[in-house]
């Protein structure tokens, strides 16, 4: 295993809290940029793998599946062949992935698996498929790319009643203090961050985002299930009270991932391989029990996803906008 996968794969099991930084990147740009350590770490998250290895047994046998996004072991197609699946097309973007998935294939013999290469919305397939699997959820939902891809599956590539793996995937929005490190924690983070101080940063990636810094209840801010179809823009505005008196820094996303009605994984409430994008404001707000903040966020979900929010902190009867950011891609 990668140096890299093992080391946070250690720090996970620890619970070592992280807040990292990279830039946002497209979904074309996130394909490519895929590190083997990264696949590592998802081929090795059992938070996210359990729940998906359960449902492709129970639903796919004698079923035509479509992977979108098979990543470098192919790994859910070869978990549909397994359970039984009559034949699985799965469809890899990233080229080093794809060489990999096919020699893994081909040295386990498994031969109902037909292994494509390229993005899914470039490709046709000889006949409709019965499943859908796929993670191609971002950090927020969405913002891999993933809702125009199932989009033009739907269109072209699924039977209409086809199943989907997973059915539903949530995006929560909560208003956050800064995270609560460690001094250890935030050394590690300092360094990973390459030296950049938290202070000056407006979006960072939080691993092990603690529950004591949360100044409200997690509200919904996307809703996608997949079966339906979803509009490419949106807009919400969401009322959000204060639940205790603190210094309030930003607004952070984690995700609830729906395999069925009652498994469900919150990349909140466990570790995973998902980071929780916390989006900090230039200058913190003392916010009361009982305030209420306002936070209005639109998106763009055509082509690179874009986002754009604003936050107002509405107290003693006026409203006062406190933050705002906007950036596309993950
Ligand atoms: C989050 S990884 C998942 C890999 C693997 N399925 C797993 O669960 O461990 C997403 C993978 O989907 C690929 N990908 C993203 N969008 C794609 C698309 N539209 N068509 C094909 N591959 C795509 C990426 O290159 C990446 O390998």
């Amino acid at each position: 295993m990668h140096p890299l996968a093992r080391f946070f794969n250690y720090l996970k099991r620890i619970e070592f809290s992280l807040a990292i930084q990279r830039k946002h990147l497209s979904e074309r740009e996130q394909v490519e940029w895929y590190p083997v350590w990264m696949y590592e770490l998802m081929e090795t998250d059992e938070n996210r793998n359990r729940p998906y290895r359960d449902t492709i047994r129970e639903a796919v046998a004698g079923k035509v599946v479509l992977e979108l996004g098979t990543g470098r072991k192919a790994l859910w197609a070869v978990c549909c062949a397994r359970a039984g699946a009559r034949k699985v097309y799965a469809v890899e973007a990233n080229k080093r992935a794809y060489l990999e998935s096919r020699a893994y294939l081909k040295v386990r013999n498994i031969d109902n698996v037909h292994l494509i290469c390229g993005f899914s919305d470039k490709i046709t397939l000889p006949e409709r498929c019965e499943v859908l699997v796929h993670d191609l959820i971002g950090n927020i939902a969405s913002s891999e790319g993933m809702i125009p891809f199932i989009e033009d599956a739907k269109r072209r590539l699924l039977t209409p009643d086809a199943a989907h793996i997973p059915q539903r995937c949530v995006t929560c929005a909560v208003l956050a203090e800064d995270p609560t490190l460690t001094l250890a924690e935030r050394s590690v983070s300092y360094v990973l961050r390459g030296f950049q101080r938290l202070d000056r940063l407006p979006f960072v990636r939080v691993f092990g985002f603690r529950q004591q810094g949360a100044l409200s209840a997690p509200h919904v801010f996307e809703d996608f299930t997949f079966r339906q179809e979803q509009p490419l823009q949106r807009s919400v505005r969401l009322d959000m009270e204060i639940k205790r008196d603190g210094v309030l820094r930003g607004v952070f996303f984690f995700l609830q991932i729906y395999f069925n009605a009652t498994r469900v994984l919150s990349t909140w409430a466990s570790t995973s391989c998902w980071e929780k994008p916390f989006v900090r404001f230039k200058q913190p707000v003392r916010v009361k029990k009982g305030d209420h903040v306002e936070l209005c966020i639109q998106s763009n979900l055509s082509g690179t996803p874009s986002y754009s929010l604003q936050l107002a902190h509405q107290a003693n009867g006026s409203a006062k906008r406190i933050g705002e950011y906007a950036w596309s891609g993950d």
